[in-house]
């Protein structure tokens, strides 16, 4: 009898395994264990020798990935180059002369195309993975990455110039914008922190430089960079102390007033306030910190994801097939 009932629950559990939930509408960490083993570390191989080349270019590819995701999901529409007949999201505000790693992406693909023996792995995967392993190469903690993303057929100009929160956002417009995505007002504070890398261009923060309140050696060494009117836009600045490090120093700058962008000094405008508290916490946490980026990094990832038969698997990353 016994035996029997643990046949029949045997069998159940075949069936099921056979059968399982419409598995394509998930993520799902194993994705490309069957098709492709060597695709998770083809990706990684690939970053970490960009990053060995120039730090920076881990700073990039996290970027990328978020101003793809904030953009009608993460569907790599950002990857999209502008053609006679098309245009993508390259050349919005918050895109134009300022998103890095394209070149990365394409040689990401190259290398995982050839190990995977055809075009298996989608370029809004690579970006996600690329993003994770770029984190883990400057020093940020290992997450695992949901998969089984496919590419959009589609980008939208008109979008990115409205998803993308801006750097002269308060407080309240970054939690609109992040709330609007599904993510929490804690989700903005942790993500946030991925300023702990890479650089901003003194086009985005001389407002701030010449019309708030800002840590005076900072402001100090940064106005010698970026004159208050004219020219040096481009002239980049780092957005933390070690911007070449994924550590805590974010938030004790901020704590500092050494925040680089308005909107970085807006999640510790004052003492009070949830986000400030944020703030303290995580920059006392470092662990903590670690693990709570990987998991709002899997919320920035699961956003409207195309799954299935939706969408296709680029050839090229930079165009439709
Ligand atoms: C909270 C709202 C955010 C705003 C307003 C914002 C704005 C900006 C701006 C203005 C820059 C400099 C661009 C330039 O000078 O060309 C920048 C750089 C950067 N952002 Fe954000 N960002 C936000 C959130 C995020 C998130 C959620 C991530 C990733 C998870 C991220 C990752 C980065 C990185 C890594 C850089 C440096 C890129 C490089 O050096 O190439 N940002 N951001
Ligand atoms: C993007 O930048 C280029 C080069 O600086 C500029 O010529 C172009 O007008 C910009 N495009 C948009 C849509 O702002
Ligand atoms: C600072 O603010 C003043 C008054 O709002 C404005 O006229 C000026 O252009 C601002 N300067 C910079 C560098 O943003």
């Amino acid at each position: 009898m016994a035996t029997c009932r643990l046949t029949l629950l045997y069998a159940a559990a075949v069936v099921f395994s056979l059968y399982p939930l419409p598995a394509a509408s998930r993520l799902s960490p194993n994705f490309y264990d069957d098709a492709c083993p060597r695709a998770l570390p083809t990706i990684r191989f690939v970053v970490f020798a960009a990053i060995a080349r120039e730090p920076r270019i881990g700073a990039s590819l996290l970027r990328l990935h978020f101003h793809d995701c904030f953009v009608n999901g993460c569907d790599a529409s950002v990857l999209l180059d502008d053609t006679e007949t098309f245009v993508g999201e390259k050349t919005a505000g918050p895109n134009n002369n300022s998103l890095r790693g394209f070149d990365v992406v394409d040689e990401i693909k190259t290398a995982v195309n050839f190990a995977c023996l055809g075009n298996m792995v989608s370029c809004a995967d690579i970006l996600a993975v690329a993003a994770r392993d770029s984190v883990v190469a400057l020093g940020g903690q290992e997450y695992e990455v949901q998969l089984g993303r496919r590419d959009s057929r589609t980008a939208s100009l008109d979008d990115a110039n409205k998803e993308i929160p801006a750097p002269f956002f308060d407080l309240p417009a970054l939690v609109s914008s992040f709330d609007s995505h599904g993510l929490s007002i804690r989700d903005l504070v942790v993500l946030s922190a991925a300023h702990t890398l890479g650089f901003a261009r003194c086009t985005v923060f001389r407002d701030r430089l010449y019309n708030e309140t800002i840590d005076p050696d900072l402001a100090r060494y940064l106005q010698l960079q970026c004159p208050s009117t004219g020219g040096g836009g481009d002239i980049p600045a780092p957005l933390d102390r070690t911007p070449a490090t994924f550590d805590t120093s974010y938030f004790e700058g901020l704590r500092q007033n050494r925040g680089l962008l308005h909107s970085d000094q807006q999640l510790f405008a004052g003492e009070g306030g949830e986000a400030a508290a944020l703030v303290r916490y995580y920059g006392e946490r470092v662990e903590v910190f670690g693990v709570d980026f990987g998991d709002a990094m899997i919320r920035l990832g699961s956003i409207a994801p195309l799954t299935g038969d939706d969408g296709e698997i680029r050839e090229n990353c930079r165009f439709v097939n």
